[in-house]
């Protein structure tokens, strides 16, 4: 495949917000609502390789109404944010990571994968245009969001041979309205979100369209997210509709669902690793709903979260399903669960070191 020079040209935007708008934009961002003022592409063609990268106004992507994305999904994304420490200076966490995990996003979709070194420079190629966008003061962020879909016109059913790679930016509040009161899962009864074999791992968007029928139940249910179990047995748990899920047991242990369905999270992994540093017992294994539930009844487990990087760490109150409740509305945030999200932030937010050398400069 051929590789091209990652020299980026770039169009600026001449329309861009104003002052003003952009000021009230991150005076109260939420998460998801808006976008800067402008975007990056690269182009991938089966015999050019990548090509074209370049910056430009945040806008429409023209698209023909044949291309292959819009009928058969192949499609990939990222998340990651970009945090402005006291100083001024912009950083990123554990980019190369979420490079990482988009090559193998892109191996299972049959895409081609965007070497790690495009990936970091896309990043830092819309921070040079937009760093006004990263806001500053409490937990908020630049959330960067690269993803990558087939644009090829043709509608037979085989990998793309045009593709595009994208990275848009939004300025982020908290995930949860609620901020980090914890919140209240739904057990799905009903719905698998991925399947032995299937896309599980990879991080696309037909996972997460098929965890919205069931992410409506929650809320009907009067809870924020839903629980997975997975798909063969309905018994081992998985994640959640867009965060991974961590319990912590009475003598420290800390334990994650094990499974080739699931996402393998950047903030979930940095976690148990700031645990582990801790000298506590970080294990990766297969956790039923029954473990989960007789080990919260007799105390055995005594904290619970969900984690990703849009949600950060956010715990979990209760879980409940159609016959049953496990926890309770009311319950407090964990001890341990606050103290690693604050070890996490504070590395992010550069206010103690980085032993681990996770943050890199934008
Ligand atoms: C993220 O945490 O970055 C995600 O992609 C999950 C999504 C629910 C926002």
């Amino acid at each position: 495949m051929a590789q091209k020079d990652l020299t980026f040209s770039v169009a600026r935007n001449e329309n861009p917000k104003s002052v003003e708008q952009r000021e009230a934009v991150l005076a109260n961002p939420g998460f998801g609502n808006h976008f800067t003022d402008h975007m990056v592409d690269i182009c991938w063609s089966e015999h050019g390789g990548w090509h074209r990268p370049r910056v430009q106004p945040y806008g429409p992507i023209p698209m023909d109404p044949a291309a292959a994305v819009l009928h058969y999904a192949q499609e990939i994304f990222e998340g990651l944010k970009a945090y402005r420490h006291a100083d001024g200076s912009i950083w990123s966490f554990r980019p190369e990571a979420n490079a990482a995990r988009m090559q193998r996003s892109a191996r299972r979709l049959a895409l081609p994968e965007l070497p790690t070194e495009y990936f970091l420079e896309s990043l830092k190629q819309i921070i040079a245009v937009d760093a006004d966008w990263v806001p500053s003061g409490g937990e908020t962020s630049l959330y960067l969001r690269p993803f990558m879909f087939a644009k090829e016109a043709f509608l037979g059913v085989r990998p793309a041979a045009k593709v595009a790679y994208y990275v848009i930016a939004s300025p982020a509040g908290a995930y949860f309205s609620g901020g980090v009161t914890p919140v209240s899962i739904w057990l799905s009864e009903t719905h698998s979100r991925a399947g032995v074999g299937g896309t599980g791992a990879a991080k696309t968007g037909g996972n997460y369209a098929s965890s919205l029928i069931a992410q409506a139940e929650a809320y009907e249910n009067g809870c924020d997210q839903v629980l997975f179990l997975d798909s063969v047995e309905h018994k081992y748990v998985e994640e959640l509709g867009g965060m991974n899920v961590v319990l912590v047991y009475k003598n420290g242990t800390i334990v994650t669902p094990k499974s080739d369905s699931i996402l393998e999270g950047v903030t979930r992994e940095s976690l148990l690793q700031l645990a582990a540093d801790r000298g506590l017992t970080v294990e990766h294994r297969p956790v039923t709903m029954d473990e989960w539930r007789e080990g919260v009844e007799s105390g055995e487990i005594t904290e619970m979260f969900a984690c990703g990087t849009a949600a950060i760490v956010t715990p979990i109150a209760q879980v409940k399903g159609a016959n049953f409740t496990i926890g309770s509305a009311d319950a407090p945030a964990g001890e341990l669960t606050m103290s690693l999200r604050k070890e996490l932030t504070d590395i992010q937010y550069g206010r103690i070191a980085d032993p681990h050398g996770w943050m890199m400069r934008l």
